[in-house]
């Protein structure tokens, strides 16, 4: 679909465009209805997103609304399991593990222009003019990429009303709002800053290294005020930033503002990854606490991450990722075998910890994942240094989420391990990983046989710090969803992300601990976990989504 050239500018892409004034639809894409899913095969994940049939990726425009809806778009190609023809892909949730499917938001204006990456807004004053008899008017924000002559050409910011909550689209007539001539600028993702009263949008110069801050009274009229340039990692392009006041636990300050940048190509693993920065924000200028760059995911899946706009500073934030990378996104064997390709994350928990001598960390948990629980399948709560050896094949959704807590270990003599892996019953293939309690967490997908690809690599670990301040315990906890596994070490100071694809099922858990001092207490919980998709399908399988349209009015099925 894409070529070389084009691909390497079209990673947190999706542009949009005059869909309003256009008659062009992709063929055979519909456009009054959700697209009809397939969710039953072996790598769909159960409790995290996928799209219905064709290739996602980042995540975009992500807001609640007052009821406390969750809004994901994301970028979409409706046509092919690999990028290219950007759309916006729609789906709703309550509460972020069981999706609902709406119909595309926002359509290519033609055949040569997408809709990338961008955010979206609460209008709720109604600062635009566009909502004068409403407070739950949308705004989207993001990027339109023009590809005459299929290279690429100009990406500029434009923006689409929603006057029915976030389900249709209309181009604002005076688009673009930020013209350009740049190849190269894209992913604008706004907020409101409630101090100065105004809108803010970061965005970014890619090929630049640079974060534009620009600011509005209205989400139309936008005036550059600064930029953030060459900080942290640079690889070859800054992506997707995300700017956004967040709790900062015993920090000296109540909150503080996150600046969180992609990087793709180019991550130290290789491919894509996500460096944060913490500072203060006053409403035009960024400035990071300190020059150092951290990177918010060990793995080599969790790229793009967006937070989700409409959740107070002083509450913990909510972010989702796109669970894949851009080395072998457009290769893995979800591809020919199911007709899909890439999921998101885990919708996250976040929020700043002052970390003994690192100084700041961005602790990331599942959000609230005991909402999805269907079974207890195992728990002790001193499993000593012994392992739970469990047969989940009778779990339909083939998901699973564990905890372990070690506790009362000694502040300054912590020693031991704890380790997992998941296996299949059919052909030995696993996956595993483990954590040493002062130290190290590791993951392994390399005895899995279904993908073999370079830049798929097996092994990835992160250093966590065990100190007195963690009052003498040390925790670990994971998903495991059919093709993706998410880990989250010590209170979630290091999460990571990884997809693996075995040719048969795991089915199989081992969990255990060793060398775990004797005074100390190792508790374990394994639950299973929802079939949300299951639990929408028909009974051929098939998820229809919100076919009926009964949320909509206006200019349904189109944008
Ligand atoms: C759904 O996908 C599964 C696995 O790929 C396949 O076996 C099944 O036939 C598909 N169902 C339909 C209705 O196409
Ligand atoms: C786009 O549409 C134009 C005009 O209909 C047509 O000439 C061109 O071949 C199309 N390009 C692609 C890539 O489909
Ligand atoms: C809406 O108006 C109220 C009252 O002036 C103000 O406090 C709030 O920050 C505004 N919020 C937005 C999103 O415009
Ligand atoms: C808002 O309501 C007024 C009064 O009912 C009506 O005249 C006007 O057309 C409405 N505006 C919009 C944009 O719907
Ligand atoms: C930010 O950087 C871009 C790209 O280098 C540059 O064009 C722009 O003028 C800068 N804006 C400000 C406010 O400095
Ligand atoms: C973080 O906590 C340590 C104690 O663990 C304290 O010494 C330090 O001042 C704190 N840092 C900040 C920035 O508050
Ligand atoms: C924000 O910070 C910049 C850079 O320090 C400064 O020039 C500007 O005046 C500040 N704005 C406000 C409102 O304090
Ligand atoms: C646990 O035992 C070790 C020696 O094995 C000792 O150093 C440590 O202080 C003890 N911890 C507690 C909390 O009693
Ligand atoms: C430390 O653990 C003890 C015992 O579980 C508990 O009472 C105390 O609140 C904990 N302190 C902190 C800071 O978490
Ligand atoms: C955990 O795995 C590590 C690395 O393979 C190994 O050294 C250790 O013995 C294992 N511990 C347990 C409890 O299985
Ligand atoms: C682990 O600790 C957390 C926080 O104290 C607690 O809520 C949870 O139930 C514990 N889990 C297990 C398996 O002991
Ligand atoms: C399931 O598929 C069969 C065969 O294609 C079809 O006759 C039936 O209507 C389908 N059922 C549903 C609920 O779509």
């Amino acid at each position: 679909m894409l070529s070389v050239a084009r691909l390497l500018t079209a990673v947190c892409l999706v542009g949009d465009v005059l869909a309003q004034t256009s008659t062009y639809f992709s063929p055979g894409v519909p456009t009054d209805t959700p697209i009809a899913g397939n969710y039953t095969g072996a790598y769909r994940p159960r409790v995290h997103f996928s799209p219905p049939t064709e290739f996602m990726n980042d995540p975009n425009g992500m807001f609640v609304n007052a009821d406390g809806l969750y809004h994901l778009y994301y970028q979409y190609d409706p046509t092919a399991t690999v990028a290219g023809n950007q759309h916006w892909g729609h789906a709703t949730s309550k509460d972020l593990y069981t999706w609902e499917n709406q119909k595309i938001a926002l359509w290519t204006p033609n055949n040569y222009t997408f809709v990338f990456s961008g955010s979206a807004v609460v209008d709720v004053n109604n600062t635009s003019g566009f909502f004068p008899n409403q407070t739950n008017g949308v705004v989207a924000i993001y990027t339109l990429a023009q590809y005459p002559n299929n290279a690429p050409g100009p990406q500029t910011q434009n923006i689409a009303t929603s006057h029915d909550g976030g389900y249709t689209f209309d181009a604002y007539a005076s688009n673009p709002v930020i013209d350009s001539t740049s190849t190269q600028f894209r992913d604008p993702k706004v907020l409101w800053y409630e101090p100065g009263q105004h809108w803010v949008m970061v965005l970014a110069f890619a090929a630049d290294f640079s974060i534009g801050i620009y600011t509005s009274p209205n989400l139309k009229d936008w005036t550059p005020q600064s930029n953030v340039t060459n900080v942290g990692l640079l690889g070859l392009q800054y992506e997707c930033p995300n700017l956004v006041e967040i709790p900062w636990e015993d920090g000296p300050q109540e909150t503080a503002w996150l600046l969180a940048i992609s990087i793709n190509p180019g991550a130290p693993l290789g491919g894509s990854i996500t460096q944060y920065f913490a500072g203060d924000f006053n409403g035009t200028h960024f400035e990071p606490f300190d020059r150092a760059a951290r990177i918010a995911d060990f793995a080599k899946d969790n790229y793009a991450g967006q937070w989700f706009s409409g959740i107070p500073g002083t509450e913990s934030q909510v972010s989702i990722a796109w669970a894949s990378n851009w080395q072998y996104t457009q290769q893995v064997p979800t591809g020919p075998t199911e007709g899909w390709r890439s999921q998101m994350s885990l919708p996250r928990v976040n929020y700043l910890k002052n970390a003994t001598r690192i100084g700041y960390v961005l602790v990331s948990e599942p959000y609230n994942i005991s909402a999805v629980y269907t079974e207890e399948l195992a728990y002790n709560s001193s499993l000593g240094n012994s392992s739970i050896l469990l047969d989940y094949s009778s779990v339909e959704s083939g998901a699973l989420y564990f905890e372990a807590n070690i506790t009362s270990l000694s502040p300054t003599t912590a020693v031991g391990a704890l380790n997992f892996t998941f296996s299949s019953s059919i052909s030995g293939e696993y996956i595993t990983g483990g954590t040493v309690v002062n130290g190290d967490t590791w993951l392994d997908r390399g005895h899995t046989n279904a993908f073999d690809n370079p830049f798929f690599t097996n092994k990835f670990s992160a250093t966590g710090l065990y100190s007195g301040s963690d009052n003498g315990t040390w925790t670990i906890s994971g998903v495991i969803d059919r093709s993706i596994f998410e880990v989250f070490v010590n209170g979630g100071e290091q999460s990571g992300t990884m997809t693996f694809y075995a040719t048969q099922p795991l089915d199989t858990m081992r969990i255990g601990a060793a060398g775990i001092a004797a005074n100390a207490t190792v508790s374990v919980g394994v639950w299973a976990l929802a079939d949300t998709w299951a639990a929408l399908a028909d009974a051929n399988g098939t998820v229809r989504g919100n076919a009926t349209g009964s949320v909509s009015n206006g200019t349904y099925g189109r944008m």
